[in-house]
């Protein structure tokens, strides 16, 4: 058992707050049944609505979609539109050493996960291009007859374009160092 650094442990408190990053709701952060440690996932599945990513050759066809539970992959959940578009919460442990995120891995590195999470509603110019008559195509990677699946309820995502997000470049940057301490072996820094 090692403390973590303040920057660390200021991570964690705005990964826990329910205003805040909120992450624990679907990530937990706290031991489990039996003393267990933290998996940070609670093994649910919801619907993000992460932006198309168009380096997957799949994307070329403008009909192929990625739906997760009900499919194309998998099948036998095909008949539930509810579920369209939902994919597993993901462990959190090691997250830190993976190249890419989210289901279709659109993208690279950890700050703009993290980004696109409380910006998404605030600023969703930033991850969704246009149409062209200038519309930002919100939720491009869902079809528009799913788009009412995306999770718009919860923290972070409880917010509207023009407000403040919910973290602050500051503290997702907390966040992150936080998570870096998810990683197998992590000791602290003398
Ligand atoms: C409402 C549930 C929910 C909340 C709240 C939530 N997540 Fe997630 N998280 C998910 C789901 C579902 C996925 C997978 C989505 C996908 O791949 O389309 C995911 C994926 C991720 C990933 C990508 C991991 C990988 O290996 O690809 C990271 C990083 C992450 N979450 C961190 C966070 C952080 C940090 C917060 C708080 C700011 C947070 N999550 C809040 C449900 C949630």
């Amino acid at each position: 058992k090692v403390p973590l650094e303040l920057a660390e442990l200021r991570g964690l408190a705005l990964f826990n707050d329910e205003r805040k990053g909120n992450c624990a709701a679907c990530h937990p952060s706290v031991r489990g049944e039996h003393g267990a440690p933290p998996l940070f996932t609670d093994f649910s599945f919801d619907n993000l609505g992460v932006p198309r990513n168009p380096r997957i050759p799949a994307t070329a066809d403008p009909a192929y979609f990625d739906l997760g539970l009900c499919g194309p992959d998998r099948t036998d959940l095909a008949k539930k539109a509810a579920l369209c578009g939902a994919f597993k919460v993901p462990s959190l442990r090691n997250v830190a050493t993976r190249q890419v995120f989210f289901h279709n891995g659109v993208f690279d590195n950890l700050t703009d996960a993290l980004r696109f999470y409380v910006r998404r509603d605030t600023h969703p110019q930033e991850w969704y291009p246009r149409d062209k008559r200038g519309k930002v195509q919100k939720f491009n990677d869902v079809p528009a007859r799913y788009r009412a699946n995306v999770n718009v309820s919860e923290a972070p995502f409880d917010r509207k374009r023009g407000m403040a997000p919910a973290l602050t470049a500051g503290e997702i940057e907390d966040m992150v160092k936080f998570l870096a301490t998810l990683t197998d072996g992590y000791q602290v820094q003398q």
